[in-house]
């Protein structure tokens, strides 16, 4: 094969996997096998520069930062959207337009979320990505095609073969929250300058003049119209022309839906809001859109949006208040965090009085006093936080946020421990032996039922427990009658940690609270070694053995194992019956989902999702929270949704709790 051949062939192969990874979430050829090819290109293009094309995959950074953003005029003006922010608002929209196009009956609406990222505008000539600017004030934006083609959900080359000779494709580039909290995790690292949130760090990220920076931010896009089209024919619907646009290798928004009348916008808007926490990136509201193209050619624009379409706001999620006066809590590992007491305000749809102001530095970064005006921001299930500070209502009366020298529950001395204050105290502190206490029972540990924070302080006031080990020897008799225990109760809680005894070395180690150690980790180093025995013999070179655990894992470990009076505590559980599964029956014990990755998803009869998970672990599998194509099942209850969905679309093998029960009894286990 030819050079010219073999670079056409492996860009061909590179831009499909790149659609099937970033755009389909569905990729087929493992990751070597991608870094393979892509070397191979890079290569032949090293060797025959003359055959290096801007559209190859290869070409996604360019050598020179840019000098600074040019003004771009738009083909099409990007207009905006008319909003309404409550039911009647929608009602009034739909009469609107029926009114307008004398139409008595029911239309058709595609629902799409409403991005909160930056409008951005793509044009492809021949099918090749020209340009990408910002929407600017509608008529011109600024020209940032060096950082979208950094960006891999968006094509540099069209895929498929009817290309149009012009398309302007628009969309919103967004920062999904995980991307967002590793980006401010690594500002704080590097104590840098942290995003106040997910929009501005995606407008931020696109206006880098390096789009080498840009390249770093894990930015995406999905696409939600056209605007100028010129040599194809596009079809009748919008969502049609979504589909079309998703055939050409952009990301369309997998929510998107099309409905019936105000009514099924009413009903979509109700079940989006409710799991606008599980999304995994902002939307600020719904968008609905006349569904047909020729109503909407129909209805037209008014000056600043079209006729055929309109956004319903959710509540904000962000609102200023008052920052009251600032407590210090004191965590299980000793670190006194600073916690803003507000006043009440309601935000991201629940009343905020508390927030998180992480450290010092973060302190110092707000520039934050006692009494200032604060901008509170709840987004998602994510604890709220104060982001910026309006300094110029600062009043008279503020005050200087002062740490404490000592432990503000044990009278400890205090350490600095790079951002973090922490409390030498270690179990004598009654703050981090409540936390300890609380994490060795909490869902992904022993599991205890009802050992809550108030229960915990309580049992410990009364000098009923001093160490996890304790616990063990509650008895009902003692319980029952304590304040706000009945005698129903205190038998539960007996029963509960009676339960707990027979557990599984995972769950007992991630029990113990080491630092660092997640069940995640806990699962790996019960793997790889076995049994408590074989884990207390690991050097710290063998501990890094395991997958995942580092130089720093690895020590805390180490640490922990060598800590005489940690590992009293490990030999009073175990004198106290905490036991679980040996090494032996462990290794010969069939694992008959060994290397599997399963989701759990819905309500089961039999089991608790944290039942089902412990289940499935025990059997061998890994159990994650979201299915992507690696996944090699889900266990379905009732009320699934949109997890079920996705496996069905990308035909990933859906069971049933029987199932389970199946796959359970054929171990002989239940
Ligand atoms: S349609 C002419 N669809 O909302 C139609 N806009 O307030 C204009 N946005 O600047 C846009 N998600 O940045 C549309 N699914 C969606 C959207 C969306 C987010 C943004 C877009 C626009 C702003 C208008």
């Amino acid at each position: 094969m030819s050079a010219e051949h073999e670079i056409a062939r492996l860009r061909e192969l590179l831009n499909q996997h790149n659609y099937r990874y970033y755009v389909l979430d569905d990729p087929q050829l493992p990751d070597v096998e991608y870094d393979r090819l892509w070397r191979r290109l890079l290569e032949l293009e090293q060797q025959y520069p003359e055959l290096v094309r801007d559209d190859s995959p290869t070409q996604r950074v360019g050598a020179e930062p840019v000098g600074q953003l040019h003004p771009v005029q738009h083909e099409v003006p990007m207009l905006s959207l008319e909003n309404v922010f409550d039911h009647d608002g929608l009602c009034g929209f739909d009469r609107r337009v029926r009114q307008r196009l004398g139409i008595e009956g029911e239309l058709e609406y595609i629902c799409e979320p409403k991005l909160d990222g930056v409008a951005v505008s793509l044009l492809y000539r021949q099918g090749v990505l020209e340009r990408g600017a910002t929407r600017g004030d509608g008529a011109n934006g600024e020209d940032i095609t060096h950082n979208v083609r950094t960006i891999p959900t968006i094509p540099l080359h069209l895929l498929g073969t009817s290309l149009p000779d012009l398309l302007e494709v628009r969309g919103e580039v967004y920062l999904p929250w995980v991307g967002f909290e590793s980006l401010n995790e690594q500002a704080r690292a590097l104590q840098e300058k942290v995003f106040v949130n997910p929009r501005n760090a995606a407008a931020g990220s696109l206006r880098q003049l390096d789009a080498g920076v840009t390249a770093q931010r894990p930015l995406q896009m999905c696409c939600y119209s056209v605007g100028r089209v010129l040599g194809a024919t596009l079809p009748e619907r919008h969502s049609e022309v979504l589909d079309y646009l998703n055939h050409w290798g952009f990301r369309i928004n997998a929510e998107t839906e099309v409905v019936h009348g105000v009514d099924g916008c009413a009903s979509y808007y109700e079940h989006l809001a409710a799991r606008r926490d599980t999304l995994g990136y902002d939307i600020d509201g719904i968008v609905y859109k006349v569904d047909s193209l020729a109503l909407q050619d129909a209805l037209g624009f008014t000056s600043r949006a079209p006729r055929w379409a309109v956004a319903k706001k959710f509540p904000a999620q962000e609102q200023l208040t008052r920052l009251l006066e600032v407590e210090f809590q004191v965590g299980r590992s000793g670190a006194i965090t600073p916690v803003a007491r507000l006043e009440p305000v309601f935000v991201g749809g629940v009343t905020v009085s508390n927030a998180s102001l992480h450290n010092r530095d973060e302190v110092n970064r707000l520039g934050v006093r006692t009494g200032d005006t604060v901008v509170v921001r709840r987004a998602g299930d994510v604890i709220p936080q104060v982001v910026s500070v309006v300094s110029d209502q600062r009043r008279g009366d503020s005050g200087e946020i002062r740490f404490p020298e000592s432990c503000p529950v044990c009278d400890s001395p205090v350490q600095q421990d790079a951002a973090v204050l922490r409390c030498t105290g270690g179990l004598v502190c009654a703050a981090q032996l409540k936390e300890s206490i609380k994490h060795f029972a909490s869902r992904k540990a022993m599991d205890i039922d009802g050992l809550g924070d108030k229960r915990v302080a309580q049992l410990m006031e009364l000098g009923l427990i001093g160490s996890v080990a304790d616990l063990y020897r509650l008895m009902a008799e003692t319980l029952a009658g304590l304040e706000g225990m009945g005698e129903k109760s205190a038998h539960n809680l007996v029963d509960a940690i009676a339960h707990s005894r027979d557990t599984s070395l995972p769950r007992f180690l991630y029990a113990l609270g080491i630092p660092q150690v997640g069940p995640a980790t806990a699962q790996g180093l019960a793997r790889h070694f076995g049994s408590w025995r074989a884990l207390q013999a690991a050097s710290l070179e063998e501990l890094q053995a395991v997958e995942d655990v580092g130089p720093v894992v690895a020590a805390h470990v180490r640490c922990f194992l060598d800590s005489p009076d940690a590992m009293q505590v490990v030999k009073k559980l175990r004198d106290a019956g905490v036991n679980w599964p040996s090494a032996k029956t462990r290794e010969t014990a069939d694992e008959p989902l060994q290397g599997a990755t399963w989701v759990v998803t819905g309500s089961l009869d039999n089991f608790s999702r944290e039942q089902a998970k412990a289940a499935l672990e025990g059997l061998g599998a890994r159990v994650v929270s979201s299915v992507s194509s690696k996944t090699s099942a889900v266990l379905a209850g009732r009320e699934a949704g949109s997890k079920l969905k996705k496996a069905r679309q990308l035909g990933i093998p859906v069971m049933d709790e029987q199932a389970l029960l199946e796959l359970l009894s054929a171990q002989g286990g239940g």
